[in-house]
This record gives structure tokens, C-alpha cells and sequence, in this order.
């Protein structure tokens, strides 16, 4: 699996990752399923749990399909959680951990997210980390700080060679209709990179997400350093998301 990402990063091949949220059904799966992008991208699309199985078999087989979240535990009396383990079953490959709807809704916390990370690994799957600071942070000259934290709280002591992508999400960004600058995404991926660069020896991508669209999606994946998109709302609409697939 990591082989794979290093081998997309080394051919110039992008990481474009659909996360459909508490959106979707089987009606928008079958709109997909005649989804054919002409670039040979990597793509992901992260449905609800319910959607999962008819996910697989209804998408197209070059998609690989996530879910958007898992509990940190392995079994037991967690009524209403997912496992990992579970995921593998139903033949998931990735799992969202640590988006800033589970932060800030859901209270999760960089030690919550850092046992989710732990467990998705352990099951073979491959976590998708979202890591963003706010937009207060960000007035304030913190955004660096604010990263650094997360990624040392969060996916520090994991080991050196793994297989993890992160997704950098000013929260700011999501769902708003603003980017940031090219300038700013091109700093902000850099310092990310340099700080896992500390802790791994594998290649680990690093996405950018927050109002990523079609008409978007060309500049900021060409901006250095950055490896791929994690799209929210265009990610719903099937050609958005093909002129996405195709940046
Ligand atoms: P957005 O969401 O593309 O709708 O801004 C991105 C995300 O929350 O992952």
C-alpha cells in the first residue's frame, strides 16, 4: 500500500479524495458508477458507513473506497462505533481520522485521533490524518504552531516507516468558498513536510482541502508539495468531481 503512494508521488500522479460526509445514496452511488476519469489519478471516495458495501459494488473497481471515521477501540461494549477490523471487512482501504467536524462536534481530541491512527494502521488500512487551524489561529501568526501540535500529538509515535497521507484543512476554508492564497498553501505544505519528514522515512502525501472545486483544482494541485485534494461539497457532483478527478 505505501509502495503504491510512493510509487503515485514518484510519477507525478495526484490523490484526489471524495469525502461525501453525512451526504449521499445509492441513487448518487449509481450516478457514479459510469465514472471514468481520462488522468490515471488515485481516487477515493469516503461514503457513510451505510453506503459502504453498495460502494463496492456499484463504483467502478479503480476506486478505492473509504470510510470517515473509526472508533479507537478494537471491540466491545462501544454501542453505536465501527472498528477498524470491521472496515477491512467490508473491503475499505482508507479511513478519514481527525477531520475538524470530529474535533470541534464530536470532541475528539489529538489523543483520541492518535489511538484511531493506531488501530487503522494496525488493521492495514490507510488513515487519511486532517490536520487545520482556524481562522482566529490563523490572524493570529499560530498556524504553524497549531500544526505542529497536531502532527506531535496526533501521529508522532507511529513508527518511521508507514503508510499515512495527511490532509492539510484550514478550517477556515471548509465549505466557506475561501482558499488560501498559492503562496500561503505552498508554505503552509513545506513546513508540513519538513516537520514529517522529523519522524517518517516513508513518503507520507500531504492533501489540501477546503473548498477545492473544478474551477480550483488545476492551480492548487499544481502548487509544489502539494500531493492531492480532499474535496467535501464538489465531491457530491459527479461532473465537478470527474473535472476534479482529471486536475
Ligand atoms: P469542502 O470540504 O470541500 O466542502 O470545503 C472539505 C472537507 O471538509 O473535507
Amino acid at each position: 500500500m505505501s509502495n503504491e503512494l510512493n510509487l503515485s508521488a514518484r510519477d507525478n500522479c495526484k490523490i484526489i479524495v471524495a469525502n461525501w460526509k453525512m451526504n449521499g445514496s445509492e441513487t448518487l452511488l449509481k450516478d457514479f458508477a459510469t465514472f471514468s476519469p481520462s488522468k490515471g489519478n488515485d481516487v477515493i471516495i469516503c461514503v457513510p458507513f451505510t453506503l459502504l458495501d453498495s460502494a463496492k459494488e456499484i463504483l467502478p473497481n479503480f476506486i478505492k473506497i473509504g470510510a470517515q471515521n473509526c472508533s479507537e477501540e478494537d471491540k466491545g461494549a462501544f454501542t453505536g462505533e465501527i472498528s477498524a477490523s470491521m472496515l477491512r471487512e467490508r473491503g475499505v482501504t482508507h479511513v478519514i481520522i481527525g477531520h475538524s467536524e470530529r474535533r470541534k462536534l464530536f470532541s475528539e481530541t489529538n489523543s483520541i485521533i492518535s489511538k484511531k491512527v493506531e488501530t487503522v494502521l494496525k488493521n492495514e488500512l490507510t488513515p487519511i490524518v486532517c490536520i487545520g487551524e482556524t481562522r482566529s489561529e490563523k490572524k493570529a501568526n499560530k498556524t504553524f504552531q497549531v500544526l505542529e501540535k497536531q502532527i506531535d500529538g496526533s501521529i508522532k509515535n507511529l513508527g518511521s516507516h508507514i503508510g499515512l497521507i495527511v490532509a492539510y484543512e484550514p478550517i477556515w476554508a471548509i465549505g466557506s468558498g475561501l482558499v488560501p492564497s498559492d503562496n500561503e498553501i505552498k508554505e503552509t505544505h513545506l513546513h508540513i513536510k519538513e516537520k514529517l519528514s522529523q519522524f517518517f522515512t516513508t513518503y507520507i502525501p500531504v492533501l489540501y482541502g477546503g473548498s477545492a472545486n473544478s474551477e480550483n483544482c488545476s492551480k492548487i494541485t499544481s502548487i509544489e508539495n502539494v500531493d492531492g485534494l480532499l474535496v467535501g461539497g464538489a465531491s457530491l457532483k459527479k461532473q465537478d468531481f470527474l473535472a476534479i478527478c482529471n486536475c
